[in-house]
């Protein structure tokens, strides 16, 4: 276990109390509905918890990036369409049987008296939050006696709902944030041979590598971060996405994990975003104009293959391709199953490779599916140290003064 140290829902005397509990449901919804529950329902137990003490549970979570929309130009009125929990409500009412009745924002609110579950609105409707605002952290904390943090998947933020609210209310961890740190402390000192995949569709992931090139053995690479590096070796890489501002770092990494890294040779491209695309199989050097990269190829499955078959650890980081769609499964789901195969610690985080865990039934044959995705990359870069835990570090230093 790593050095960190918080008070637990066990320390909390929580009976008859008003428990605000920051949960991490920034889940995939469409069309109304939530495609991926897994989040919610790793959060049950918590919510079970403080239900048998007789809490009032006040629960409090972010959704996507409101603020890239601002930014589009888009409305308040129109970001809160598009990125409400509401259906998060619906989804969690069924999951525990009871009704969680819905609230339309998370500050300057009437709490239903009579509600045993609350759900706020998405917290990042207000700029504050990201700010670390003590000002929203003092309003979000008159609500409540006690303050529970189960949103491992946002702890690597340094957000006022994970952090500044640490300094208002007597504060702990739930049992989800509790299991991860226990879990993912064993990608601090791994069994060797140490083989991390790091993929998916978010570029910040970039920063994890260049802690990972120091501690796994081998780094295997796909996604918006493989386009990225291969784009910085000067490939040409059509119009498949990549992220300039982390060209410096892409380059940096190159250097600094010299042949640990390992990217693709070979890939999926289409000629859209779509599962009806028209689809061919090129070498990464090769990818035509104005046709992307949505999945690794073959050849890329046989190296991934064999860099991992003598694993110990495996950590598993963002999917392969766009699996969601059939036409760019296969990557994703034949590295998911020869993971599932092997005889490792097998650790997946990530909301999106989470939810490809699910879709290729792969649970059982995992070690840990964290809940996060940057959150658990950033444990290993920062040994533990995410923002939000030592905000509750402090407090459980504090409180022993
Ligand atoms: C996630 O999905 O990784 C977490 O919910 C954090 O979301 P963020 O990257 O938008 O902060």
């Amino acid at each position: 276990m790593v050095s960190i140290k918080f008070l637990t829902l066990k320390d909390m005397s929580l009976e008859g109390k008003k428990v605000l509990v920051r949960v991490d449901y920034n889940v995939p919804i469409k069309n109304g509905m939530v495609e991926d529950d897994t989040r919610l329902k790793a959060t049950i137990p918590t919510i079970n918890f403080l239900l048998e003490n007789h809490c009032k549970i006040i629960l409090m979570s972010h959704l996507g990036r409101p603020k890239d929309l601002f930014k589009k130009g888009k409305s308040l009125e129109d970001v809160k369409k598009e990125l409400t929990l509401r259906p998060v409500a619906e989804d969690l009412s069924e999951l525990l049987g009871m009704e969680v009745a819905f609230v339309e924002d998370c500050i300057d609110i009437d709490i239903p008296e009579d509600k045993e579950v609350i759900l706020l609105e998405n917290l990042r409707l207000h700029k504050e939050e990201e700010k670390n605002d003590v000002e929203f952290a003092r309003k979000l904390a008159g609500m409540a006696d006690i303050y529970v943090n189960d949103a491992f998947g946002a702890s690597h933020r340094d957000h006022a709902s994970v952090s500044a609210i640490t300094k208002l209310l007597p504060s702990c961890a739930g049992f989800l944030v509790e299991k991860e740190v226990k879990e993912l402390s064993k990608l601090l000192n791994p069994k060797r041979p140490f083989v991390a995949i790091v993929a998916g569709a978010k570029a910040d992931k970039i920063g994890a590598l260049k802690t990972l090139a120091k501690k796994a053995d081998k780094i295997l690479v796909g996604g918006l971060l493989a386009n990225t590096f291969l784009k910085a070796k000067g490939y040409d890489i059509g119009s498949s996405k990549f992220d300039e501002e982390t060209f410096a770092v892409a380059k940096e990494i190159i250097g600094l994990a010299g042949k640990k890294l390992i990217l693709p040779v070979d890939t999926v491209v289409a000629d859209k975003f779509d599962n009806n695309a028209n689809i061919k199989i090129v070498n990464t050097n090769k990818m035509p104009k104005e046709w992307m990269s949505l999945d690794i190829g073959p050849e890329t499955i046989k190296n991934y293959e064999n860099e991992l078959k003598d694993a110990k650890t495996i950590l598993w980081a963002g999917p392969l391709g766009v699996f969601e769609m059939e036409k760019f499964s296969k990557g994703t789901r034949e590295i998911g199953n020869f993971i599932g195969s092997l005889d490792a610690e097998k650790i997946v985080g990530g909301g999106d490779s989470a939810a490809a865990v699910q879709s290729f039934n792969l649970s059982d044959k995992i070690t840990h599916v964290s809940t996060g995705g940057g959150a658990s990359l950033e444990f290993i870069e920062k040994e533990g140290k995410l923002p939000a835990l030592v905000a509750l570090e402090n407090h459980y230093n504090s409180s022993k003064e």
